[in-house]
């Protein structure tokens, strides 16, 4: 990867699962700054994974090539205004839910380089999902910046238009979320039917990782064919399955991504 100087403006979880990332992928750490108000984040980070830290956002973003804006939603306009006069001719790439690109051209108060992305937690375990999109005019080079920046943390996916941001929230960003819920459902049955809470919740989650990674190294099968596979006719499974297909789960689930993208498109009004 291209090593240029990266300011990660906000040192919270988001910002330390790329960072870790970054470095573990073999980054040079001393190319990495990071900013932050209060102190603890940024010892740890420093003490984990050996790059600069400071509390001070215009003199680290003046210094770096690439700001990657890592704050909450709600304080981003304050921290984009303050770091008006630094960014020209810099990549800027943010991370935050919710704010759609054009949004930050008024904080800035100018035309800027900015691409968006959409990571979700498990970024944190180097599987993470990102989604970016880039407006036009961004150069290839700056893209693949991005790209690589956030492939040290996991699988990434381009999108052509912004609205597709929001499908991503709803297949990735939101989406470890439903599958907890799934997990949970699951072990909570299998409490109902006298399992100790312990034993089903090894079952059920032993048997979410292990399906998990028979679709990821099987990508020359579908997830139909995987189920097919371990779905005998007449069996226990097919028993299961036709009773969440007589339930409507794949119409639920449909509901649940369209919501989640309605809730998407309205948080984005309110920047
Ligand atoms: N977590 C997720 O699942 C997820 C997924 C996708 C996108 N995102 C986006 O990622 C961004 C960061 O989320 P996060 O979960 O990492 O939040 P977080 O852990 O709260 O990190 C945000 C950090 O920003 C720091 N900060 C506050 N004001 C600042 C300022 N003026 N200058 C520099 N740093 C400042 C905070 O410091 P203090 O704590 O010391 O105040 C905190 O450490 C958000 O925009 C969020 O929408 C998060």
């Amino acid at each position: 990867m291209q090593q240029k100087k990266i300011c990660f403006i906000g040192a919270g979880n988001m910002s330390r699962a790329i960072i870790g990332g970054l470095v573990k992928s073999g980054y040079n750490s001393a190319l990495i700054t990071a900013t932050n108000p209060s102190a603890a984040k940024l010892e740890a980070l420093a003490a984990d994974y050996g790059i600069n830290t400071s509390h001070d956002n215009l003199e680290s973003a003046s210094n770096a090539d690439v700001i990657l804006l890592s704050v909450k939603p709600q304080l981003m306009q304050g921290v984009c205004e303050a770091l008006a006069n630094v960014i020209d001719g810099k990549l800027l790439i943010t991370i935050a839910a919710g704010i759609p690109e054009s949004r930050y051209h008024d904080y800035f108060g100018k035309q800027v380089k900015l691409i968006r992305t959409m990571p979700n937690t498990p970024m944190q375990l180097g599987l993470g999902m990102t989604g970016l999109y880039a407006p036009a005019g961004i150069s290839e080079d700056d893209k693949v910046f991005a790209e690589h920046l956030m492939r040290a943390c996991g699988d990434v996916v381009w999108v052509a238009d912004e609205s597709g941001i929001d499908k991503v929230i709803a297949l990735a960003g939101s989406s470890p979320a439903y599958f907890f819920l799934f997990i949970e459902a699951m072990i909570e049955a299998g409490v109902q039917m006298g399992l100790p809470e312990a034993d089903a919740r090894t079952l059920a989650q032993q048997a979410a990782v292990g399906a998990a990674a028979m679709v990821k190294q099987n990508p020359d099968l579908t997830p139909a064919e995987l189920r097919a596979n371990v779905t005998s006719k007449g069996g226990t499974t097919a028993e299961a399955i036709a009773t969440f297909e007589a339930g409507g789960l794949r119409s639920l689930v449909k509901d649940a991504m369209g919501n989640c993208i309605k809730r998407a498109e309205q948080m984005a009004k309110s920047f």
